[in-house]
């Protein structure tokens, strides 16, 4: 497989960004109409506004070309299988040759759409529009954060700076939450980030059950205002730890050459608790 897909190198980590306007919408339609399954239509259907149909239907095509792009399986022909809390599993086809497991992660918002992909370990990816936030303002939301990071948030002056860091905060919280399957059903104040000065993560306390050294975290901003977390679970079972993240960029007709992005490295002194959160 090329190096432009994410083939089986399970230090590799991919990460797919495609804005809507990527795939005009008679295409999408189109490719709709052919590649979702029952449960994605049904769910399409039932969208009152046509730009939040349009959001849907953007981002389960690009799940489904991800997917057919790292795993050969048509697009149409891929089961996708949710847990109880909602999460999407891809279900490998009976028969087909043992590799790492593979694991993805959507987020879309606002006309934005990304998809991580892994082996061998648990991915978690969310993606957030600072220029999009909510008319109420941020503060809101922050009263669900950690005290240490609301600490933090206050010393930090309204407006631009303060906005930012409680996005940041809020993504590599749905980032890790979503890792995990757990969604917002894991309450956001029993762990907490403290944040490098313009991205990155200098320290991560976990929630009860779980352990710092098991997760490696990233921010980027595949557009101005556009923010991307990555929450990464180190490898298990003889998986190497995540060394090089790689992001595509629009809509992955074919194999456009991916640019590499530096992954911080996770603390190798800290043990990892058998089948911690699974
Ligand atoms: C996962 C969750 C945090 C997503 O929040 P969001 O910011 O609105 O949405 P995002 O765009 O970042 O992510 C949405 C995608 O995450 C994925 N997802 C859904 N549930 C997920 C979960 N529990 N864990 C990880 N990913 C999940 C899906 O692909 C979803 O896309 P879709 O809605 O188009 O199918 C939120 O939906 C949640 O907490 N779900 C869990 C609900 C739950 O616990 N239900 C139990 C039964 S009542």
């Amino acid at each position: 497989m090329s190096a432009a897909t994410a083939g089986p190198d399970p230090g590799t980590v991919h990460l797919w960004f495609c804005p809507n306007e990527a795939l005009d919408e008679a295409t999408g339609d189109m490719l709709a109409e052919h590649w979702l399954d029952e449960q994605e239509h049904d769910v399409a259907r039932r969208f009152v506004f046509p730009r939040d149909r349009r959001q849907y239907l953007v981002a389960h095509i690009l799940v489904r070309r991800v997917l057919s792009l790292v795993t050969g399986v048509p697009e149409a022909e891929a089961t996708i299988w949710r847990s109880a809390r909602g999460r999407p599993f891809l279900q490998v086809p009976s028969g087909a040759p043992t590799r790492p497991s593979l694991d993805f992660n959507l987020s879309h918002t606002h006309g934005c759409n990304v998809v991580a992909v892994g082996h061998g370990r648990r991915v978690g990816v969310d993606i957030e529009r600072l220029d999009r936030a909510d008319e109420r303002g941020l503060e809101w939301i922050v009263s669900s954060y950690a005290p240490e990071e609301r600490a933090y948030l206050a010393t930090l002056p309204p407006g631009r700076q303060r906005d930012r860091a409680t996005l940041r905060l809020w993504t590599l919280k749905e980032a890790y939450a979503k890792a995990r399957g757990l969604g917002l059903g894991l309450p956001f104040d029993s762990f907490s980030f403290e944040l490098a000065e313009d991205r990155g993560v200098l320290g991560f306390r976990p929630p009860e059950g779980d352990t710092e050294g098991r997760w490696v975290f990233a921010e980027l901003e595949p557009r101005p205002q556009v923010l991307v977390s990555l929450a990464l679970e180190q490898g298990t079972g003889g998986t190497p730890a995540p060394s090089r993240l790689l992001v595509h960029d629009g809509f992955p007709w074919g194999r456009a050459r991916p640019r590499e992005l530096p992954l911080p490295q996770a603390h190798p002194d800290l043990p990892v608790p058998a089948g911690a959160g699974r």
